[in-house]
């Protein structure tokens, strides 16, 4: 991708002042983070870091990403309410058994319990949301999963009760990796998912999610099978798949590990996990799959056909460093909602876009694991 800044990039003093303008605005519309140091204070907070010019984005594909979005809910739709499915795909990546509730109750009031951790660096992208919500005079309480586990109930309705305040939505911005779960916490989970609340996302949900699900995803016929008749959205669903390899024991299995021992360069290792910073590359990769291959551990784990987007060069800025001009690559994400009740959805919608950008010699990592920038797509 060619970049229209280039004439900018050579000026040294002109992307200094460029860049400590950019940097007070950033500050100034509430672009922040707390400190490493500090992350459980907001009395010193930084910008969170981002590029100084956006990266150009071919139109066309920026309009088929928002076009796929809406497939993507349906089939995360479609694969969190089906628990057969679920149950055998994780069951051999052992990562949990499953039980789905679904229960439908009304509220008599709109209350949000927003679950999050007290160490949280990325407050800021939470409190937007909670004023956003005020805005709409729905009112959001943030407690942790420890205050659930000892303040909050069900009453025989499986409704929800924090601190005596019935709750409406139950939103996660923690429990998304295994070690935030204490015993304490999995109860506190379990009985918010036992609730009638909404969850987002629900266990079946976040479960979706997973690396070995999307493994699944790309198997011959199972989209098919998840979304009948819907031959148009798979078609769009399927034109954005990377080639996913399964570990599981056998021969398939077998001969994907073989490949990747072959031409490491080709493939990325992935446990199940999330949130940038756990994936294998090169000779680590190697590494893990010849201590793994001979055991059933590795069945935890997916392979996939790494992806080698064309570099550009950006300036990223980060609190600490000097302006850096750099060969980039990014990665953008779409945000979608869609809204069930009981059979029907009531809304399947798109709601914005992320565009992470990195310099190209890190393989791994998002914005939070302190490796990719904010970044804005420029239309071309
Ligand atoms: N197939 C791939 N090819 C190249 N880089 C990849 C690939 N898959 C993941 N990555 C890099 O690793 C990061 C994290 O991987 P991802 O699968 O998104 O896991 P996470 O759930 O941790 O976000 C991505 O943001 C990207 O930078
Ligand atoms: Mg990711």
């Amino acid at each position: 991708m060619a970049t229209s800044w280039g004439s900018l990039f050579q000026d040294e003093q002109q992307l200094e002042e460029l860049a400590r303008q950019a940097v007070d605005r950033a500050l100034a519309e509430g672009v922040l983070l707390r400190t490493k140091q500090e992350p459980s204070s907001s009395d010193v907070v930084s910008y969170a870091p981002f590029t100084l010019f956006p990266s150009l984005v071919p139109c066309a594909l920026l309009e088929q990403a928002y076009a796929v979005q809406m497939d993507f809910n349906l089939l995360v739709d479609a694969v969190s309410q089906n628990a057969v499915f679920l149950e055998q795909t994780l069951s051999r990546a052992r990562t949990g058994s499953l039980a789905v509730w679904g229960h439908l109750c009304s509220f008599s009031s709109a209350l949000v319990l927003l679950i999050a951790q007290e160490k949280e660096r990325n407050i800021f992208d939470q409190r937007a949301i909670e004023n956003e919500l005020l805005a709409r005079n729905i009112h959001v309480i943030r407690r942790r999963f420890e205050d659930v586990s000892e303040k909050g109930s069900l009453d025989q309705d499986r409704r929800l009760f924090m601190d005596g305040q019935e709750v409406a939505v139950v939103y996660f911005r923690d429990g998304y990796m295994p070690s935030q779960y204490s015993l304490q916490n999995w109860e506190a989970r379990l009985l918010l998912e036992r609730s009638c609340a909404v969850k987002c996302p629900d266990i079946a949900t976040q479960l979706a999610g997973t690396k070995k699900v999307q493994q699944e995803l790309s198997r011959a016929g199972m989209l098919e099978m998840l979304l009948p008749g819907q031959s148009e959205a798979i078609a769009r669903l399927r034109a954005t798949f990377a080639g996913l390899y399964s570990l599981d024991m056998g021969e398939e299995g077998d001969q994907a590990i073989a490949e990747a021992l072959t031409a490491p360069s080709r493939f990325v290792l992935k446990p199940q996990r999330e949130g940038g910073g756990n994936n294998l590359y090169g000779e680590e990769m190697v590494q893990a799959l010849e201590r793994l291959k001979d055991s059933e551990e590795r069945a935890s784990y997916i392979l996939m056909e790494k992806i080698e987007p064309e570099p550009f060069r950006n300036c990223l800025l980060r609190p600490g460093s000097s302006a850096r001009v750099v060969q980039c690559i990014s990665e953008l994400g779409i945000f979608g909602v869609y809204v069930r009740q009981g059979k029907t959805l009531v809304m399947n919608t798109h709601a914005g876009h992320l565009l992470r950008t990195k310099a190209i010699e890190h393989a791994d990592g998002g914005v939070a694991a302190g490796v990719a920038v904010l970044d804005n797509p420029y239309p071309v």
